[in-house]
């Protein structure tokens, strides 16, 4: 192994999950599956001993027939291209999996799960139905994503939630103060610092005094993972101008910049390249790629006024480090 990721690995240590023997370990895993168990208990499926609320949950939808699914409330197909769908394991549309987390995190932080609640970023809702179908009565549910398809699928298809169409920089079409608590799950890991930072002050502008925040950013964790496991193996053809890079040369051009600055930002090259931007209308690249930001750095692109209240490592994503922060 080149001495640069034995250092690093050594040196952030403390930021890398572990297991009793000192290997590197999978984190992500809800703790309390709270809208899993939360949706489970109101179709009256019993939990069995063993196997997560989420993972039980995904398999009995597996199992189902549509006419079931549809009775359950959770009769929702796969959105079918061009609207923008990430697969999780068990490739159907509900993400359990990373919203009991996201739920997780925000228990953890203390913060009441209620409210006016944006998921920023929200592709075609794969959270924001979880959320409507355990939590509708207690959250108002909104959504904004700059894909226009994605968007008008959310609002055909998940009643209760207002979805709108964002644009790629702010402001976002929402009165100051406006929400109790936001998501952002895989959006921080693809801005250019500019944007982030930009971002972060409109987040703050949205939300109400007291409220939370929650996002997740690549870390550590995350670096260690590419370096251990070689996963994920990013796509280096999507890099402007780095076509010809290895997972060697890319790794340590990614460690050493994150060590010597706290971030480390690669743009995607085209918007054709890249899954994300190419569903939105005129879309720009330069300020969307592969992002990864140290704590230390990301306390310097939070406006004053809002603190870091939690963070924790390898959650959402598999490997994404989850902030949960709060305006004063
Ligand atoms: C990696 S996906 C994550 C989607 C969703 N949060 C999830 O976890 O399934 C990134 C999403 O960010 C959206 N996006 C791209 N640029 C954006 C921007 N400037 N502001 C907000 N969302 C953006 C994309 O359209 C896409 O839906």
């Amino acid at each position: 192994m080149f001495p640069e990721f034995q250092s690093f690995l050594a040196s952030r240590r403390q930021e890398i999950a572990h297991n009793e023997e000192g290997e590197f370990r999978e984190t992500s895993e809800p703790d309390t599956s709270l809208a899993s168990a939360k949706i489970m208990e109101q179709l009256g499926i019993a939990r069995q001993p063993g196997i997560t609320a989420h993972d039980q949950l995904s398999k009995w939808l597996l199992a189902a027939s549509q006419a079931e699914r549809e009775e359950a409330g959770l009769g929702l197909p796969i959105p079918a291209s061009p609207v923008h769908f990430i697969p999780g394991q068990y490739n159907i549309y509900y993400d359990f999996k990373n919203t009991d987390i996201a739920l997780d995190e925000l228990q953890k932080a203390g913060v009441d799960i209620k409210g006016t609640l944006l998921d920023f970023g929200c592709s075609s809702g794969r959270n924001l139905a979880v959320l409507q179908k355990a939590f509708g009565e207690q959250l108002d549910l909104f959504g904004v994503d700059p894909a226009t398809a994605s968007i008008e699928w959310v609002n055909r298809h998940i009643p209760g939630v207002v979805a709108k169409v964002s644009l790629q920089e702010p402001p976002l079409p929402f009165d100051d103060g406006m929400f109790d608590l936001i998501i952002a799950k895989s959006i921080w890991t693809h801005f250019s610092e500019a944007a982030g930072k930009r971002w972060f002050s409109e987040m703050r502008r949205v939300m109400k005094k007291g409220g939370h925040f929650l996002f997740s950013v690549h870390g550590p964790h995350d670096i260690a993972s590419r370096i251990i496991k070689d996963v994920p193996l990013p796509k280096y053809e999507r890099f402007a101008g780095h076509e010809k890079w290895t997972r060697d040369t890319f790794l340590l051009d990614l460690v050493k910049t994150y060590e010597r600055d706290g971030f480390y930002f690669q743009p995607f090259k085209q918007v054709g390249n890249q899954g994300d931007l190419r569903l939105i209308e005129d879309a720009v690249t330069d300020d969307w790629g592969l992002t990864f930001i140290s704590p230390e750095y990301l306390r310097s692109m939070l406006p004053d006024d809002i603190s870091i209240i939690q963070r924790s490592i390898g959650r959402t994503g598999n490997r994404h480090d989850v902030y949960v922060v709060r305006r004063d």
